[in-house]
């Protein structure tokens, strides 16, 4: 946290701001790349001023700094340069107007009121508004383990995990689950999840070769194994019969968890521990 340029600006803001002190780290690593460019920031959760301050030192005069909060008297910080949206950031509608009036946006960082709702909606609301190579981050997401904030089964951990299973999903062999597009890649630190968005690299992926000289080295992974070579037999035999059925596909599959059981089961007491 002491050489972190966000701290630094943190401590020369006129007025009062509280962060955690693991934010600085993270901030630095997930925002020094818009330093002195001409950004579009937007901060859910004004309060004080405190942070609107911060973040003008540390992106800089070119960056244009957005406040959105439910507190009317928010609107004070425009005289100061800042541009203040009031309104409910559990409301689809007000985010729907919002974007109407500001248009894209490049860093979005939600330190608003923390409820499940309130950062689940800001998250689904803005992520198809932030410009490439761009990030959206959230941030006191331990109210996710604290009473007070919702549902527990619902709370935005619960949510961002959710997303971690779509984001593998575009794995080219799950085509029929529903996948992430939306996002590129989670960061998680500590009480801070990171949605980062590079368009390029969100499709459905595919398997490349690159076609260099075949050395047909053996996969070790299953080799020795008795189980492993009745399963290649059935695969020549049968493979007429897979290749374009799914649902042999599939079987094959099961075929390969039912033989292999034993094997996986002494695996996962070899890595239970971890869980
Ligand atoms: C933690 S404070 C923000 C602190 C500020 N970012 C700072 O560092 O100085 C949270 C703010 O979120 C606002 N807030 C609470 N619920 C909200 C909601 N549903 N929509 C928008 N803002 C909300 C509160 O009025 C409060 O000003």
């Amino acid at each position: 946290m002491n050489n972190s340029l966000s701290y630094e600006s943190f401590k020369k803001s006129p007025y009062r701001s509280i962060k955690l002190s693991s934010y600085f780290d993270a901030y630095d690593a997930l925002f020094s790349k818009y330093r002195d460019k001409p950004i579009t920031f937007l901060e859910v959760g004004v309060l004080g001023g405190g942070s609107l301050f911060m973040w003008r030192d540390y992106f800089g005069e070119k960056a244009r700094i957005i406040g959105v909060d439910l507190n009317p008297n928010a609107k004070k910080w425009e005289r100061f340069g800042f541009e203040i949206y009031v309104g409910d950031q559990s409301d689809e509608s007000f985010w729907k107007g919002l974007l109407s009036k500001v248009g894209e946006l490049d860093v979005v960082l939600d330190d608003g009121g923390h409820t499940y709702a309130q950062q689940v909606i800001t998250v689904e609301s803005l992520i198809s508004s932030i410009r490439d190579g761009g990030v959206l981050v959230v941030e006191d997401t331990h109210t996710s383990y604290m009473p007070g904030y919702g549902i527990k089964s619902h709370s935005f951990v619960e949510y961002a995990k959710l997303l971690i299973d779509k984001i593998n999903y575009r794995f080219v062999e799950f085509k029929d689950f529903d996948c992430e597009k939306r996002v590129w890649s989670i960061r998680f630190f500590e009480s801070m999840v990171a949605f980062e968005i590079n368009r390029n690299a969100q499709s459905i992926s595919s398997i490349v070769d690159n076609n260099g000289e075949d050395d047909k080295a053996i996969d070790y992974l299953y080799h020795d194994e008795n189980a492993v070579v009745f399963l290649k037999n059935i695969n020549e035999k049968f493979r007429k019969y897979y290749s374009g059925s799914k649902i042999a596909g599939y079987l094959k599959k099961i075929i390969a968890n039912v033989i292999l059981y034993p094997r996986f089961m002494k695996e996962k007491f070899k890595i239970k521990k971890y869980f």
